[in-house]
């Protein structure tokens, strides 16, 4: 499908390059993009933004991933990006770490439930069904959803669609923004995940969790 034809916002993961972010065409759902405060940077039809976590004018590239050498090329292992299932009595998390941009919710928010202390370091046993639906609709990157009673609760319904650019990590995408190319890790979501934009995600376009390490912040130098 040519990107043109989109009626909601797209983005286009360019090779070796920025994520183009095309607005939608439906009035309805043209999309809006935001920086870490949540104010909206007004933008036309579309903008090339920053993926290679160099350019000088983030959100939006500046070309600075020529001189860098940046690649867009995944680099996971055979084998990672696997969804694990954690079953409980009456709850099933649905865990992939690939996916997960450690923003923390689950250990922060839901403890006696998610515990990295603990193998495993799910239960899905320590706390009720509502609050690990709730908790699993928030996992911005979608790396945590659930099945309660053979119905998965994996995404949010109806929110607009928006791009935020965090403070210190990925692109936030919530509301069904479409991402060209490949399938993603297994049970990723289509209404909400994170996009990179410190460049060091083994699990590109998607952040892995790596800008932790690497000490990203954002910049706006
Ligand atoms: S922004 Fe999370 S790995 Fe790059």
């Amino acid at each position: 499908m040519n990107d043109e034809s989109h009626q909601g916002p797209y983005i286009e993961p360019i090779e070796d390059g920025p994520l183009r972010y095309r607005r939608g065409s439906d009035p309805d759902r043209q999309g809006t993009l935001s920086g870490p405060d949540r104010t909206d940077i007004p933008i036309r039809d579309s903008a090339l933004l920053c993926r290679c976590g160099r350019s000088e004018r983030k959100p939006f590239c500046d070309g600075s991933h020529v001189a860098s050498g940046f690649s867009s090329a995944k680099k996971w292992k055979p084998g990672a990006g696997r969804l694990v299932d954690h079953v409980g009595a009456r709850v099933t998390i649905h865990d992939n770490r690939a996916l997960c941009a450690h923003v923390e919710y689950c250990v922060l928010e839901l403890p006696s439930v998610f515990d990295r202390s603990k193998r495993p370091w799910v239960d899905p046993d320590g706390a009720t069904a509502e609050e690990i639906i709730a908790l699993c609709r928030k996992c911005p990157s979608g790396a945590l959803s659930c099945t309660v009673d053979g119905v998965l609760y994996r995404d949010y319904d109806e929110r607009p669609p928006t791009v935020i650019a965090s403070a210190e990590g990925p692109y936030f995408l919530q509301g069904s923004i479409e991402v060209a190319g490949e399938p993603f890790s297994e049970g990723h979501s289509t209404e909400h995940c994170t996009l990179c934009r410190c460049g060091e995600s083994r699990n590109k376009p998607l952040c892995d969790g790596k800008h932790w390490d690497v000490g990203f912040a954002n910049r706006e130098d």
